[in-house]
């Protein structure tokens, strides 16, 4: 059977082999692997991306294989042909799938009618991916990814979701603290406290972003504006002025936290730009990491 990675929980039972996995790889940068000589990833982006796509391409290229980027703009699929169509042919031609999508649902129908792997590389749901360069980045950097106190201020988007998900199968603490309305997806929810039940998590939704980031061992933040919610601008700039991560906020952190983010970062926004260049701030080796997270995500799909 073939093996997707749609959302967090499809790595529910070995997302830190596949952390360990990466980790291994980082180490083996050049490395090609026989197994993905004339391997082709495709890779569908109905959004913009940095991180995403170059990580993924390279990834691909470096264990020996190649990747195609496609844009929806150049494909069929931007004149009707239907997502399940586009699944079924492209998997006559590649070997695994990627998809940044508007929309979770047409992820979901992708990966129902491809034969081949489909990863998910971001919708408004959620996006797996990061969440395995961000662990791969707290394991690196405090030797562990258990027992930490994860939190999250901003908007509860796609990769607030992932994190939280992430954070309690490998039984760590989530505290998100969002302007009212703005929390994470609600059904995310609800299974993230069924996880939380066997790993001993405790998962705490909050108004107060002071109280979300006390005594955290990583704090993480992401744009107010997600891709797509550009009409929403202004109002969510004024709205989450008072959930900037700043030296303020991060005073009432852990004396040894971690700052993430997985980037674009708007400096003077979500973030200021000291704590981003601060000793805490691991956001560059985080961007990097989707490199060798790439590969650990690549290889499990693949074989
Ligand atoms: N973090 C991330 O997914 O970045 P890109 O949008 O540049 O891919
Ligand atoms: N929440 C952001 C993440 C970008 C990597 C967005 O969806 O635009």
């Amino acid at each position: 059977m073939k093996r997707d990675i749609i959302s967090v929980m499809d790595m529910a039972g070995d997302l830190e082999d596949i952390i360990d996995l990466s980790i291994k790889l980082k180490r083996q940068r050049y490395e090609q692997f026989p197994q993905f000589t004339n391997h082709v990833l495709g890779m569908i982006f109905e959004k913009p991306s940095t991180r995403t796509r170059v990580s993924l391409e390279t990834a691909m290229t470096q264990l020996g294989g190649h990747a195609i980027y496609l844009n929806p703009n150049d494909m069929q699929i931007g004149r009707g042909e239907t997502v399940a169509d586009t699944a079924r042919v492209l998997s006559g031609f590649v070997d695994v799938i990627s998809y940044r999508a508007f929309k979770h649902e047409n992820v979901l129908e992708l990966a129902k009618n491809a034969t081949v792997p489909v990863i998910n590389a971001l919708d408004d749901l959620e996006h797996p991916v990061q969440i395995v360069a961000d662990f791969m980045t707290v394991k690196e950097k405090k030797g562990r990814v258990n027992n930490l106190k994860v939190s999250y201020v901003g908007d509860g988007n796609n990769v607030a979701n992932s994190l939280i998900l992430g954070t309690v199968l490998l039984g760590s603490d989530i505290a998100v603290g969002c302007p009212k309305g703005h929390e994470p997806n609600k059904d995310i929810l609800e299974i993230a406290e069924q996880i939380a039940k066997d790993t001993g998590s405790n998962i705490e939704i909050l108004s107060d972003p002071v109280k979300a980031v006390e005594s955290a061992d990583v704090i993480y933040t992401d744009v107010w504006v997600s891709m797509g919610e550009e009409k929403d601008k202004e109002q969510k700039e004024r709205l989450f002025r008072n959930y900037q991560v700043n030296s303020e906020l991060v005073a009432h952190a852990s004396k040894d936290y971690l700052f993430l983010h997985c980037l674009p970062a708007h400096r003077g926004l979500e973030v200021t730009g000291d704590v981003m260049e601060s000793l805490h701030s691991v956001v560059f080796d985080e961007a990097e990491n989707r490199l060798h997270t790439a590969k650990g995500i690549l290889s499990t799909v693949l074989y």
